[in-house]
């Protein structure tokens, strides 16, 4: 861990969080909020403060990303971003916590995943957490989730439906988690896509020849991932579990989640802003190159699906907003040239998640700025048990913050960008709304266009279980 900064006087800015936005001062000592002024007062700044200058400025609590895959070992390779990499590109965009997922290999320890998770992470520069997966079931997996909520400070739980023959898991072994989960007061999430009807769509498509990236929706239709969302809401009803649905990216898992809240399931979902505003198309391009870097599960969909999952954020039945970062180079995605399912999934976006969430979210209309913190920001501290720590603006919350200007533009480009990867799914978007400066833990990790920050200035967040009274269902 890097010396404690000095304290930081931000003048002028309005202070925007998911409930408030006021003109205020805010003063930041000692990696926390220290003093919030009073409307329209000036806070005196202390010896030795650093001014920084926030007029025509947001003022607004750092990005929490909740779902990122740093340096992960999959498919074959490893995703080019590592934690370092990663996390100055997340400080870049405004984002000052990620939770990654801590992943066991096959048959493996859950406790031996934290642990080499948290040798990777410790060239962090923003603050992290891990979600752990569960693939596959026994008594020390039970023994180790306990472990892992009692001592190591992780109160969510991660489960693949798809990923056959790697990471999925059956309805056994989630009935078995997410009820242990429950009983130890931990969180599950789910990957909803139905692994067996992948694997059988994968095989139709490549014994009929379409090997290229565009089989790669074909085996995925909207209908795996709808009937996937709806049996792990089903089997979490059964036991009365809350159910948190990672990366939701059509209309049919979004109505799922919905219906479940509509009759008192507690449900979450998160959105991926890739998700939001790119579509199916891109998997026509003749280009292997470029349709394959947009390879991930879930694919892009037709943009009837986009409509819903705007939606589904403005009402509040969709929560969080991610990116699913897991990038791979071209180098990488080459692997698949001739058959579509050897083709590292994921796509990359931390650094821009804030950005195209402003431009097309906010500066249209179809978010607040008090929703737009909440669904970048608040809701993920809240769903997760970090809040008021992380996603607020309060005297003792962590000092991470974000300097918007939601006048600036900016255009999006792999030629630019700190992500570690040759490629950017928004490549030449130009998007208003930037991160000017973003404060992390009290330091002023990136402004006007330069980090300013040193490996492992990043701290690992414990997440506390919650309390029984949360979950109805404990018994
Ligand atoms: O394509 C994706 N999403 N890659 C990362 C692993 C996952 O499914 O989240
Ligand atoms: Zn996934
Ligand atoms: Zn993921």
């Amino acid at each position: 861990m890097t010396d404690p900064a000095p304290p930081i006087l931000i003048r002028g800015g309005t202070l925007q969080t998911a409930e408030t936005s006021l003109r205020a001062d805010l003063l930041l000592a000692d990696g926390v909020v220290a003093a919030i002024g009073r409307p329209g007062q000036a806070l005196e700044a202390p010896t030795r403060a650093a001014t920084l200058d926030a007029g025509g400025l947001l003022v607004m609590p750092g990005g929490i990303d909740p779902h990122t895959h740093m340096e992960l070992p999959f498919m074959g390779e490893v995703s080019s971003d590592d934690f370092r990499t990663g996390t100055e590109a997340a400080l870049a965009g405004g984002t000052t916590t990620i939770l990654d997922f801590a992943i066991p290999t096959p048959g493996g320890s859950l406790l031996d995943a934290w642990h080499a998770w948290s040798e990777r992470a410790a060239k962090s520069v923003c603050d992290y957490g891990f979600h752990v997966a569960v693939t596959h079931w026994s008594e020390r997996v039970a023994d180790e989730m306990t472990t892992l909520v009692r001592d190591h400070g992780v109160n969510s739980f991660k489960h693949f439906m798809a990923y056959k023959g790697a990471l999925m898991v059956d309805d056994g072994v989630l009935l078995n988690s997410v009820g242990h989960a429950l009983s130890l007061g931990a969180l599950c999430s789910v990957h909803a896509e139905n692994g067996e009807a992948v694997a059988h769509l994968q095989r139709a498509l490549l014994a009929r020849g379409i090997t290229g990236p565009r089989g790669h929706p074909l085996s995925r239709p909207p209908a795996v991932e709808g009937e996937a969302a709806q049996r792990a809401i089903a089997i979490a009803g059964l036991l009365g579990a809350p159910l948190y649905v990672v990366h939701v990216s059509t209309a049919d898992a979004a109505a799922a989640i919905a219906q479940a809240r509509g009759q008192g399931q507690r449900v979450f979902g998160e959105v991926l802003a890739q998700h939001l505003l790119i579509d199916e198309g891109v998997y026509d391009r003749p280009d292997f190159a470029f349709a394959a870097a947009h390879v991930m599960s879930p694919p892009f969909r037709a943009k009837s699906h986009q409509a819903a999952l705007w939606a589904g954020l403005a009402s509040g039945q969709l929560h969080t907003t991610a990116t699913d970062h897991c990038c791979f180079n071209a180098s990488q995605k080459a692997l698949g040239r001739d058959d579509f399912t050897r083709i590292p999934n994921g796509t990359a976006g931390i650094e821009d998640r804030m950005s195209v969430l402003w431009h097309h979210g906010v500066r249209t209309g179809r978010l607040t700025p008090a929703e737009f913190v909440a669904v970048t920001s608040a809701n993920s501290a809240r769903i997760f048990n970090m809040h008021p720590r992380k996603g607020t603006i309060a005297v003792g919350s962590d000092a991470d913050l974000v300097l918007w200007d939601p006048e600036a533009s900016r255009t999006i480009s792999a030629r630019t960008h700190h992500q570690r990867v040759d490629f950017n799914v928004y490549e030449g978007m130009e998007v208003t709304g930037v991160a000017r400066s973003t404060i992390a833990g009290g330091r002023l990790a990136w402004h006007e266009g330069t980090l300013r920050t040193t490996p492992g200035d990043g701290r690992y967040v414990p997440r506390p279980a919650f309390a029984p009274i949360c979950f109805p269902g404990r018994r």
